[in-house]
């Protein structure tokens, strides 16, 4: 879809419709002066009268040159924020588009163009690659029209346009099936937006990571026949930075978790081709990085591989040996994610990474524990944890912190190793994040669980089924931030 930000009078807008919002404590923009009974009937009907997710439709507008205008309720004035206009805009692309509108013009009124443009590319996409002919119909274009230009509203509308771009390119990753997402492949699509972005791209291939000893990866990579890769994505900036911070951006890529020998049930089974959810949401970010240019040297790692049953899997008892050192007893061949992340972890490290966020679909216990609203934080730093939040926020990506204390600590200890890869069936997802932090050891460290984010196994009014791309703004604006 093509999108554009244009300076142009309401009444002038060409376009199959042009919409506006409604709030509950307004009469609503002067501009629609022309159609005042229209909207008078509208609110006294109680068809619209400005609520959250109201929503009116008038054909051929009298003093308006769009085919359409659309009210779209907003709520409370003072309650009505990005999220809610990022929410709103998506609401009603989705609703147009089913009603053939192929151009859609966004009256903003005040509001913050980011937001406008990133509801409008968000609530377009289709996981639809593989089904072109399904009824869904999309948008072909989508302008934002302010009253009068200004370099901040360009850049604000540059900025969003980018962030959900990179967003649906991780959506379009994690929605493809495994059989057309193994590793190599990921390593493939990583390679390729690198080198559209201007930039660096290295994948790592198993003989190098048993040259350096990443022996918890390759345990889990060893049951599939698909090789596994550990893709490593750099950016630089252009000025050199002033201080030695170096973000490390983890994301846990397992193209395909059956589980392994400690299998997962059937059913449901094929969603977990979205366990590489978080490893597609750091390149997402990376793509978007590259053109918004943060004064950060940011390096992404994307640990990728198949979690498989077969002659060759890891058994539940082995022992294997951490690129760190430490060993590990490996109780559960289906608590893989950490597996492989902690090998990623301490390769960030060694490559100077100085601050550490990783993204994971890494534990069932996360969606018990928050369901499919928030993300679970989890940190050893407050001061980076507060950095993440504040993005998160900014992005209306919701987010829990969720505890660490030392208490939690004893649920991996293993009588044969160093640690077990498994703390039980209480608290979850908190000794799964300890399991991580033990390696993340003095960095600045937070663990982002997007489990029960990651996926929507139902649409939404604003959102497609399937997946959701979550983390690719937070991080990306956490980078822009720095
Ligand atoms: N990929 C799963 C976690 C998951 C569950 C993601 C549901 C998305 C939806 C992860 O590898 C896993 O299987 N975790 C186990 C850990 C357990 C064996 C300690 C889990 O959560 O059940
Ligand atoms: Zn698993
Ligand atoms: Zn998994």
């Amino acid at each position: 879809m093509e999108t554009k930000l244009l300076y142009q009078p309401l009444e002038r807008v060409e376009a199959d419709a042009v919409a506006v919002m409604l709030f509950e404590d307004e009469a609503g923009p002067a501009e629609l002066k022309p159609v005042a009974t229209w909207l008078e009937e509208l609110r006294a009907s109680g068809e619209c009268a400005g609520k959250p997710g109201e929503m009116a439709v008038l054909h051929q507008p009298q003093g308006i040159k769009a085919k359409r205008l659309v009210v779209a309720g907003g709520g409370k004035r003072d309650k009505f924020d990005a999220a809610a206009l990022r929410k709103a805009v998506a609401t009603v692309v989705r609703e147009v588009k089913q009603k053939g509108v192929k151009t859609l013009a966004w009256w903003l009124d005040g509001g913050n163009a980011e937001a406008a443009v990133e509801g409008a590319l968000l609530g377009n996409f289709e996981p639809d690659r593989h089904k072109p002919s399904s009824e869904a119909k999309s948008l072909q274009a989508f302008q934002v029209v302010g009253p009068a230009n200004g370099a901040e509203l360009e850049r604000s509308y540059e900025r969003g346009r980018i962030l959900a771009e990179c967003q649906n390119f991780t959506r379009d990753l994690v929605n493809e099936p495994a059989n057309l997402m193994t590793p190599m492949l990921l390593a493939e699509r990583a390679g390729a937006m690198a080198a559209e972005s201007g930039l660096d791209c290295e994948v790592l291939d198993q003989d190098r990571m048993r040259q350096l000893g990443m022996g918890s990866l390759l345990g889990v990579a060893q049951g599939s026949a698909e090789p596994p890769a550990l893709i490593v994505v750099r950016y630089r900036p252009a000025t050199p930075p002033r201080s030695n911070d170096h973000l490390g951006l983890v994301g846990k890529g397992v193209t395909f978790d059956t589980g392994g020998v400690s299998i997962k049930p059937a059913d449901g089974m094929e969603k977990m081709k979205y366990d590489m959810a978080g490893g597609a949401a750091v390149l997402g970010a990376m793509r978007a990085i590259a053109q918004l240019k943060p004064a950060i040297p940011v390096t992404a790692l994307v640990p990728a591989v198949e979690n498989m049953v077969s002659s060759r899997a890891q058994r539940p008892g082995d022992i294997v040996k951490t690129l760190a050192g430490k060993t590990v007893e490996v109780l559960n061949t289906d608590a893989e994610g950490r597996l492989i992340l902690i090998d990623a972890i301490t390769y960030a490290k060694r490559l100077g990474c100085t601050h550490l966020v990783d993204a994971a679909t890494l534990t069932g216990a996360i969606v018990v524990a928050l369901g499919h609203v928030n993300i679970g934080a989890f940190s050893n730093d407050d001061a980076l944890l507060g950095r993440v939040m504040a993005a998160a926020k900014d992005e209306g990506e919701k987010m829990w912190h969720m505890p660490l204390d030392e208490d939690y600590k004893e649920l991996l200890t293993s009588a044969f190793a160093d640690l077990a890869n498994i703390g039980g069936r209480w608290g979850g997802a908190i000794s799964a994040a300890w399991f991580l932090k033990e390696f993340a050891e003095d960095n600045p460290w937070v663990h982002l669980d997007i489990a029960g984010t990651a996926w929507l196994d139902d649409a939404k009014p604003y959102m497609a089924k399937g997946p959701s791309g979550v983390c690719v703004r937070t991080l990306a604006k956490l980078a822009l931030g720095w």
